[in-house]
């Protein structure tokens, strides 16, 4: 393997232990203003220290993320369909290389629709998109995305999609957490990271964090289940204590209820600013 490629791959995938800690926000793309990502920076900031690399569009990228912060940032380059429009698998590639060049990122992701009516645009766009970047050693995640049908999708499915999508040269994959998953990682000859997939309660999202890393998953990439919780910050931490410190589902949320008791300034969560009261100027005395 190339080493910038390489190189790159590490910013996401620690070389210490093997695993990932992303943080997905970039449902806007095709969600608009979703619910808690209304102003990305307000949701982002906050839990930036706490991920090991960064998954948005190029749009949150600029507008949002302070280019001070040394954040590993995996590239959302696909799009072109909307929630209320009349097919999510629709999409094409929406931002160059050239681009993602110029934005120092560490990888790209697109999402891939197999057995959707655009199946074979978006696996043509990746087979190509591997080809791009590969001239300048960035790789890839695909994402087996699912639509609206997410119940359906089982673990002979996604073994499917993860598959194809490693064998049209995605270095790591990133999909849902089903039963049986193991069948769907050791399927899978490239990496596989998990989405969260919509909001649960803590609790279960702490527990398919688990699973999926006992399955075999190198990491997860989460979005809604972190930054729509209540306490978005307590949750990363929780997770992160999963993903890279070999925490039970007990014990993570343990720690999850410990720093939810603490407080926001321990959390570093946004603080309620109590506007100053105003005064009214003293008189100069004559
Ligand atoms: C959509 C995506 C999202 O990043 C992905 O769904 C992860 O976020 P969540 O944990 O909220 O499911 O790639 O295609």
């Amino acid at each position: 393997m190339d080493w910038g490629l390489q190189n790159r791959l590490s910013r996401i995938i620690k070389p210490a232990d093997g695993k990932a800690v992303m943080l997905a926000v970039d449902h806007g793309y095709f969600l608009g203003p979703t619910e808690s990502l209304e102003v990305p920076r307000k949701t982002i900031q906050p839990l930036l220290k706490y991920c090991d690399s960064l998954m948005l569009t190029r749009g949150v990228l600029r507008t949002s993320v302070d280019a001070h912060f040394p954040i590993p940032v995996v590239l959302r380059v696909s799009g072109g369909s909307s929630i209320i429009g009349e097919d999510l698998s629709n999409e094409k590639i929406t931002t160059s290389v050239k681009d993602a060049i110029r934005l120092n990122v560490s990888a790209l992701a697109m999402s891939i629709f197999v057995g959707a009516k655009h199946e074979h645009d978006s696996l043509v766009s990746l087979g190509n998109l591997v080809n791009e970047a590969g001239e300048y050693g960035i790789p890839v995640l695909a994402v087996t995305a699912v639509g609206k049908e997410l119940k359906k999708r089982d673990a002979r499915y996604l073994s499917l999609a993860c598959r194809i999508a490693a064998e049209f040269g995605a270095h790591m994959v990133k999909t849902y957490y089903c039963d049986d998953f193991e069948k769907v990682v050791n399927s899978c000859p490239v990496p596989v990271i998990i989405a969260g997939g919509p909001k649960l309660a803590e609790k279960e999202a702490l527990e398919l964090a688990f699973n999926a890393i006992k399955a075999g998953a190198v990491g997860v990439d989460m979005g809604r289940n972190i930054w729509q919780s209540d306490h978005p910050v307590p949750m990363i931490r929780a997770v992160r204590a999963i993903v890279h410190g070999h925490q039970n589902v007990t014990q993570a949320y343990d720690f999850f209820k410990k720093l939810v008791k603490e407080g926001p300034t321990q959390n570093n969560e946004p603080q309620k600013v109590n506007k100053p009261k105003k005064t009214k100027p003293k008189r100069k005395s004559k």
